[in-house]
């Protein structure tokens, strides 16, 4: 096949939800369809049970487990697909946040029931922040949820996105029959238990025919609802769902298999194949020839004694190849991989070629930092890989006293790796450690001790959040600088950061110094 064939048959997706909307279950689904596995049950779920949150054993096993479920790529109706598998703990979010740097669409997951939650709303963001198409899918409709329609308004709301079904669910809970699929002018009931379509027929809404198949009032009220999508909703619109501005809606069950194979089956026609990146230099087009890409995750290993990672490299363009010389652009240097894996269903394995669109895993004992970029000569640095503010601070302190050097080691290489952000006092020099959750300062200490042999202790530090600052007016920066100076910290980068003690500091700030741009990422 040509490189052009095979870039355009791939399709590198993330499934995105709140924990427990049922990402797991229609990742499984979405499996199942492809042949990668054969049961149901297969996929371990990686996400870390709520009960979990301070038994960080358990955490350490799961962490087993979600490396070969990072990524699941499966064939699918002459489709590539590759699944990029986001953490469900609300805890780890940063990692997902840069999950969504290496896919070219989103699956959302909402539970009918719950609506819109508060992780799926935050990813959202990033989304929209990078215009990646999404497409929703409404879960758990055997089960009673909120009307559709209500539904549907949350999503435009909740999300800011135009929405616009292309299923509709006939009825729901123990009385849920189906859906009428509006891509393919088709109904296809269910029978609850079956796990599969019992009936599938074309039919147009205004053909007595539907009577045959659903009898009324079923009948009157989809012709109804639909008839209302029809008036209300615009028509589909390929390009505005490519340019991230619609997204198209679909409802179901995955735990029934209700509804899954009309979302795939609309996903693998109409969801993007790799899209040109940006890089700082130039856009890179998936179907140059010559190999780019760069790393998005590093996934540390368990074993202890050997320090050795994987990073996950997103090809961004042309075609990977195992053993050639590639240049790690950061060290200037070029380097050749001889075990690249790449990851079918839960198996890991190792390839001699990826495509544009491809993730695949470079065993590592160091080399790699978050972004690092390789290509085959030219100096290029992707762009995209933002820091989020943190919400939870603490000064991380060394209880060790003999052990100082592991530990500067130790937190300099899992910052690298991403678990969390650094931020230094510019005052005093004391180091921050900024996470999006409790759990990550476990799993800080508890790496550093088990594979530095460090020892940290943390201090409370009580801050509203880290923000980048820059400013065209030199003097006022400079004004701003010495009058928060007890406020001021460098991040990794040596980028100035503010310390805002609370919203009303921060709006204060904000006010007091109109020529200071505030940022919320590192992307700026
Ligand atoms: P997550 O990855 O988004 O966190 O969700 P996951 O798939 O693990 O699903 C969360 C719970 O919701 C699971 O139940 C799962 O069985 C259930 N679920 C998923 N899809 C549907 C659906 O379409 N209908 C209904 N009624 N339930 C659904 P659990 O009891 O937490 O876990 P388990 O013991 O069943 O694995």
């Amino acid at each position: 096949m040509t490189l052009q064939k095979e870039i355009q048959r791939r399709r590198t997706f993330a499934i995105i939800s709140h924990p427990d909307a049922g990402k797991t279950t229609l990742t499984e689904k979405l499996l199942l369809f492809g042949g990668a596995i054969h049961v149901a049950g297969a996929v371990k779920s990686n996400k870390i049970k709520k009960t979990a949150t301070s038994d960080w054993m358990e955490i350490e096993k799961q962490r087993g487990i979600s490396v070969a479920t990072s990524v699941m790529g499966f064939e699918y109706d002459n489709y590539k697909i590759n699944i990029l598998d986001t953490p469900g703990h609300q805890d780890f979010a940063e990692d997902t946040f840069r999950t969504l740097t290496a896919v070219d669409s989103v699956i959302i997951v909402i539970d009918a029931a719950k609506g819109v939650e508060m992780q799926t709303r935050k990813l959202m963001e990033v989304c929209r922040m990078r215009h990646t198409p999404v497409m929703v899918f409404v879960n758990k409709m055997d089960r009673e949820g909120k009307d559709p329609f209500d539904l549907l308004d949350e999503l435009e709301r909740e999300l800011h996105i135009s929405v616009r079904p292309l299923s509709w669910p006939i009825d729901m809970g123990q009385r849920f029959k189906g859906v009428y699929n509006l891509y393919k002018n088709r109904l296809d009931l269910y029978k609850p238990g079956k796990q599969t379509i019992t009936e599938s027929v074309t039919i147009d809404m205004d053909s007595p025919e539907l009577e045959t198949h659903i009898e009324n009032p079923l009948a009157k009220k989809l012709r109804d609802d639909i008839m209302l999508i029809t008036e209300v909703y615009p028509s589909f619109n390929r390009e505005e769902y490519l340019a991230g501005k619609l997204a198209p809606v679909f409802f179901g069950s995955a735990l029934n298999n209700f509804g899954v194979k009309e979302l795939l089956d609309c996903f693998v026609d109409i969801a993007p194949s790799p899209r040109p990146v940006q890089a700082e230099e130039r856009i890179v087009d998936p179907y140059e020839e010559p190999f780019t890409g760069f790393v998005f995750k590093i996934h540390a290993n368990m074993d202890p004694n050997h320090r050795s990672c994987i990073a996950f490299v997103k090809v961004c363009s042309g075609k990977f190849e195992r053993n050639v010389n590639y240049k790690h652009v950061r060290f200037n240097r070029m380097m050749k991989f001889s075990s690249p894996t790449a990851f079918m269903a839960q198996k890991k394995e190792v390839v001699d070629e990826a495509y544009a669109g491809d993730i695949v895993g470079l065993p590592d004992n160091g080399n790699f930092k978050i972004g690092d970029t390789l290509t085959a000569g030219e100096d290029l640095h992707f762009k995209g890989l933002p820091s989020f503010s943190p919400e939870m601070f603490k000064y991380i302190e060394n209880a060790d006293p003999m052990k100082a050097k592991q530990l500067h080691k130790g937190i300099e290489q899992l910052m690298d790796e991403g678990v969390a952000q650094l931020f230094t006092h510019q005052f005093n020099g004391r180091k921050i450690i900024g996470t999006v959750g409790q759990l990550q300062f476990e799993v800080i200490q508890y790496r550093l001790l088990h594979e530095y042999g460090a020892q940290c202790r943390w201090e409370p530090l009580n801050l509203y959040k880290a923000c980048w600052i820059e400013s065209d007016d030199e003097k006022e920066l400079e004004e701003f600088k010495k009058r928060k100076f007890l406020y001021m910290a460098y991040d990794k980068e040596g980028r100035d950061v503010f310390l805002a003690e609370s919203n009303y500091i921060l709006t204060m700030a904000q006010q007091d110094f109109k020529n200071i741009r505030f940022h919320f990422n590192s992307e700026f």
